[in-house]
């Protein structure tokens, strides 16, 4: 076979490993297209791919800390890394769901405009309009509502610290719990239309 033939095999390979890995490990958790059914799981479909790599690495260096994703990295090899998050970032992330309207457009406003008198930025900024993230910053649209919140909660103490310029520890820390709730009830609403973008990876 040739150089060409070979490396076409081999990545090939690589995604139906990516495919096994995903019907038989992760769906347990994330669902087989990358949509959770229970709320501390994340919904993973349509991630932005960069974004997945990092994650998934950062699980596996310790750079991000979790007790449930540290020992599944662990048994997986550098180069299913890629193909995973190929295989879930071209998943199809489910509609949000409006649990409370109120809160949702509280949360709205908060994701526009951001708190001037305490110095938080508009969400929209960095994670575009709609939530559908684009680069560096994840899709957040259609979240689970509880995990946002966690992750709010987790770098603004701290314990998620793998945040490139610290951007996510400086804003949480300056949010309240009232914002931090709202703003995740309005993102975990929001539907699954908006496009996803990629760009650069790490
Ligand atoms: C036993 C349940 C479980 C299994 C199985 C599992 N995960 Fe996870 N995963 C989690 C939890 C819980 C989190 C949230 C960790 C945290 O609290 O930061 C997570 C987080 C993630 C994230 C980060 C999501 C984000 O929005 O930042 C990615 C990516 C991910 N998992 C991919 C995978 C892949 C790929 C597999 C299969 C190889 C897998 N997971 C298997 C429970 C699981
Ligand atoms: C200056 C840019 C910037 C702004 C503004 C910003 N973020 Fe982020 N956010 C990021 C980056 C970068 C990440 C990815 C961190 C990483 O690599 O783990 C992130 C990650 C997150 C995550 C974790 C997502 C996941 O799947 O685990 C949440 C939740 C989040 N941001 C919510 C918000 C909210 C709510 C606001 C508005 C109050 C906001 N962000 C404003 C840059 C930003």
């Amino acid at each position: 076979m040739s150089a060409l033939g070979l490396a076409l095999a081999a990545a090939a390979a690589a995604a139906a490993d990516a495919e096994t890995i995903a019907a038989t490990v992760c769906v347990a958790c994330h669902g087989r297209d990358g949509n959770s059914a229970v709320p501390v799981f994340p919904n993973i479909a349509g991630l932005q791919e960069g974004y997945i790599i990092k994650q998934l690495r950062e699980f596996m260096n310790g750079q991000r800390k979790s007790d449930v994703m540290a020992p599944i990295v662990a048994k997986l090899k550098p180069e299913d890394l890629a193909p995973l998050a190929a295989h879930f970032s071209s998943q199809r992330p489910k509609p949000g769901v409006v649990h409370d309207a109120s809160l949702a457009d509280e949360g709205r406003k908060f994701y526009a405009d951001g708190n001037e008198v305490t110095g938080v930025p508009a969400c929209v900024g960095c994670h575009q309009s709609g939530a559908s993230g684009y680069s560096i910053y994840p899709r957040l649209a259609g979240q689970h509502p509880e995990y946002l919140l966690r992750q709010l909660q987790n770098f603004a103490s701290g314990d998620r610290s793998n945040d490139v310029g610290r951007y996510m520890r400086v804003i949480a820390k300056r949010m309240t719990e009232r914002e931090m709730r709202a703003v995740a009830e309005y993102i975990g609403s929001l539907g699954a239309d908006a496009p996803q973008t990629e760009a650069e990876t790490w």
